[in-house]
């Protein structure tokens, strides 16, 4: 038999072991890892210029009302290099190694956010520097107000890159340790001054270098580690089945701000944190406008299409997929032969995507079928005719940022893009009426590798056929029946 205390002990044992246990399940375990951080960081430092220091701040905590801020969102580059999730930091890479006042060597150093138990009641966890160099193992952390007395001469470095500043982030007069104070005393260290000279907005001190830093980190991330497109498959995947969700549940009457909920519910049934970017569903004529996210139109009607570009976001990584179907689930004439010559245009362009190919390749030959299809349709006189049917870029990087950083040469291996042409017909266009109000995008996101691509985004029907026979399917939401809404008008 077992005496009481001893059944006490076992309770407690029981209960901090299920308390650790659950702990350690508190978070996903497939976020990018430290090394992947550390081994960006050593790339950065190999393409930085000799004898600089590269200086990134944390993005600024942004106001929504009174006391309530939107939700924070790191900056990409910090994220990218370090894993750090908090606001208020500053990070210095040295393209050498450094020595310190006890004569020890280092090559970066790491300002970051100092715990604070009331602080963290009201606003969550904060790492502080001793959880950065555990758990991001960056050994060379700090609290913010450290930075102050940070003795560096930064005169001596050939170059200092930094992103210029924009003058928009709030002092809390209170921490001398916040975003503003730690960009202040870098201004101060650096001799950074907000002033013009002869050529502009440049800063004074001639090593400063606020223009070289943006194409040393688009050649990085341009290019995706293994761990990076692991997330990016996911984060893509999540949001095509968003789309086959709604294809079987779309539902003239429906509003559009519903159908923006089933694809985001899925984001989230998922696991996605965010979407990458405010989400775009516009039916009928508001698909005409590019990004509409007000997304407010009550009841889609039967006849009309709709346009969704969403793209969920998945441990920071951003899909971006927009797929185009008829709220009736049957695709009219006039809407099909749009459809089908965006469509035509989009395959022409996957199926050329291969390393080697140029961005101005893949948008001229898209830009050429779409002109030669508006001509053979009647809606412009010739394929030479100028018109503003498709107005924007066909292709553009994804990653940490929806647009990422990366070159815009050519397609290397490993790049991640979309394909994205579009046809967009506004009421009053100068073609026959039939055609207007029909907007139509195929958004696809692409990986290019050795020998060509992988249509990361396939698990979402792109033609007329399949997304027909998809939009006949049930939805389990058909039986997903909430109270009226009363009171309104
Ligand atoms: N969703 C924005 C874009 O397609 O570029
Ligand atoms: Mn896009
Ligand atoms: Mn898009």
């Amino acid at each position: 038999m077992i005496r009481p205390n001893k059944i006490y002990a076992i309770l407690i044992v029981f209960f901090l072991s299920g308390f650790f246990v659950s702990r350690a399940q508190e978070k996903p375990t497939d976020y990018l890892s430290t090394e992947f951080h550390k081994n960006r960081r050593d790339e950065l430092r190999k393409r930085m210029p000799k004898n600089s220091v590269a200086v990134f701040f944390a993005n600024p905590v942004r106001n929504r009302s009174n006391d309530v801020d939107y939700v924070y969102h790191q900056d990409p580059n910090l994220y990218y290099l370090t894993g750090y999730k908090e606001p208020h930091a500053v990070l210095l890479i040295f393209s050498e190694n450094q020595t310190d006042e006890e004569g020890s060597s280092y090559n970066e150093i790491f300002f970051v956010q100092q715990k604070n138990p009331m602080a963290e009641m009201w606003t969550g966890r904060r790492l502080g520097d001793s959880g950065v160099k555990e758990q991001l193992k960056i050994e060379n952390a700090y609290n913010g107000s450290a930075f102050k007395d940070y003795n560096i001469d930064f005169a001596k470095f050939d170059k200092v890159l930094f992103y210029d500043f924009k003058n928009d982030v709030r002092d809390n007069p209170n921490d001398q340790a916040d975003l503003y104070s730690l960009i202040e005393q870098f201004k101060q260290k650096a001799g950074y001054s907000s002033g013009t000279n002869s050529l502009g907005r440049e800063p004074q001190r001639n090593n400063l270098d606020t223009r070289s830093l943006n194409s040393i980190m688009a050649s990085l991330r341009g290019i995706k580690t293994p761990e990076e497109i692991e997330l990016l498959r996911k984060a893509v995947f999540i949001s095509t089945v968003g789309q086959v969700e709604v294809m079987k549940a779309m539902r003239p009457g429906m509003s559009e701000t519903e159908v923006q909920g089933i694809h985001e519910f899925v984001f989230k049934k998922y696991g996605s944190e965010y979407e990458g970017y405010p989400s775009i569903v516009g039916a009928g004529n508001n698909g005409c406008i590019l990004h509409y996210i007000e997304n407010h139109k009550p009841h889609i009607e039967s006849t009309e299409m709709i346009l969704m570009d969403l793209g969920a976001e998945y441990h920071g990584y951003t899909a971006d997929v927009t797929r185009t179907i008829p709220v009736d689930g049957e695709f009219s004439p006039e809407e099909k032969a749009i459809y089908d010559l965006v469509y035509k245009a989009q395959e022409a362009a996957i199926q050329r995507c291969k390393p080697g190919v140029s961005f101005a390749e893949l948008t001229k030959l898209t830009k050429d079928i779409i002109n030669e299809g508006l001509a053979e349709l009647g809606i412009i006189a010739n394929p030479s005719s100028p018109h503003l049917y498709f107005p924007h870029g066909l292709s553009h990087h994804i990653g940490l940022d929806v647009h990422d950083l990366g070159p815009y040469d050519v397609l290397r291996e490993n790049m991640a893009i979309t394909i994205e042409p579009g046809i967009y017909i506004p009421e009053g266009s100068k073609c026959d009426p039939k055609w207007w109000n029909i907007a139509v995008r195929i958004e696809d996101d692409v990986l290019i590798t050795k020998d060509g691509f992988e249509l990361l985004s396939a698990f979402a029907p792109r033609t007329t056929e399949e997304i027909e026979a998809l939009m006949k399917q049930s939805s389990p939401l058909d039986a997903f029946k909430l109270p009226e809404l009363k009171g309104g008008k």
